[in-house]
């Protein structure tokens, strides 16, 4: 079964065609990086008015690219929540015109399950059960993935995502958008023990996560040295922060581990790119003797072939949407669509 996927929940436009749920047969993506980058941030106004203008001719391409035509097409997918939601709806539209052009079922596509699914591409033998460290810009997510379709939040953040953290800090030491891939290049040999963070407690759930408190002292730092005239050392900062951040990430993970004797482990979202994670992650995971998986860095960031790979479980599941689908801006995994 060939699906057409698009992506459109953030500032990339893409449009994926994928084959029974692990062939990817195209995946194109139309970056708005060099636009946003002028603001330090994603202005959602801005990249759904850069959607509208990229989506046909991603879709366009992803077909070419896979030497196919929209008569080969079995289903098209759309991610439709969470997300921006005037991007979103820029792909929701755009597929449900396709849906009802070549009479086509159209499948909505949750964007962390998405992420999730990156996974599926790269290890085209992993199947759930697993425990699933969902990482990006909005989301910090510990997830029992029971089935390709059944989930359950085991943690949580209770505030900032670990991207949002990351994003927030570069932008204090100055590094470009987007702000947690540019401390990564930038900080990733610093030593991490130049600077000490306090270590985020979170009372009530020991598989919760906590981020604020570690943005605020980092922008605290950085004000200090900056009105003492001192030097702003970027690598060290960024290279400690980070550090500081991949321990939360880890030590809740493993505790979770711990608790739910899940032994699979599956990393997905922007963050799950982040070279310190990686390496601090495996190296847990070789200690423990846990299976570890992680997307191959193109599939980290937001892209339609991870749609198109969860669609096809979606489908198989009976998920297919009418023509009211509407986008939605915010919704956990674990809630399914009411068609
Ligand atoms: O999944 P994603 O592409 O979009 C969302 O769904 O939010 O994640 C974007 C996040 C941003 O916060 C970005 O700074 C972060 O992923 N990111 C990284 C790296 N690459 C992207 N953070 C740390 N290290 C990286 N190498
Ligand atoms: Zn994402």
């Amino acid at each position: 079964m060939k699906i057409l996927a698009i992506e459109s929940s953030c500032d990339d436009t893409a449009s994926a065609i994928v084959e029974d749920g692990r062939e990817v047969l195209s995946s194109v993506i139309a970056s708005q990086v060099p636009e946003h980058i002028l603001y330090g941030g994603v202005v959602p106004e801005i990249a759904s008015r850069r959607h509208c203008e990229s989506v046909s001719g991603v879709v366009k391409k992803a077909l070419e690219e896979a030497k196919l035509s929209l008569d080969d097409i079995d289903a098209i997918a759309c991610t439709y929540a969470p997300g921006l939601i005037g991007a979103l709806l820029v792909g929701v539209n755009f597929a449900k015109g396709l849906s009802y052009s070549k009479k086509l079922p159209l499948i909505p596509v949750h964007h962390l399950r998405s992420h999730i699914a990156s996974n599926y591409i790269t290890h085209i033998q992993l199947e759930p059960p697993f425990l699933a460290l969902v990482v990006s810009g909005g989301h910090t997510h510990l997830i029992n993935v029971r089935s390709y379709t059944d989930y359950e939040i085991i943690g949580r953040t209770r505030d900032d995502a670990a991207g949002e953290a990351l994003d927030k800090a570069a932008r204090t030491l100055g590094l470009p958008y987007p702000g947690g891939l540019n401390m990564d290049r930038v900080c990733k040999d610093g030593d991490a023990d130049a600077y000490k963070f306090p270590f985020p407690k979170v009372s009530g759930s020991e598989l919760d996560f906590s981020f604020s408190g570690l943005k605020t002292a980092v922008i605290n730092l950085v004000h200090n040295l900056n009105q003492k005239g001192e030097n702003i050392d970027i690598e060290n900062i960024g290279a400690s922060y980070m550090k500081c951040v991949v321990n939360c990430l880890c030590d809740r993970t493993m505790r979770a581990i711990d608790k739910t004797g899940i032994n699979n482990l599956v990393l997905a979202g922007g963050v799950s790119a982040n070279s310190v994670l990686r390496r601090e992650m495996t190296r847990l995971a070789d200690e423990k003797g846990i299976e570890l998986y992680f997307p191959e860095l193109k599939y980290c960031g937001d892209n339609a072939a991870m749609v198109g790979s969860q669609a096809y479980y979606e489908y198989k599941n009976g998920s297919i949407a009418s023509l009211k689908l509407n986008a939605t801006a915010a919704l956990d995994i674990d809630k399914n669509l009411t068609m």
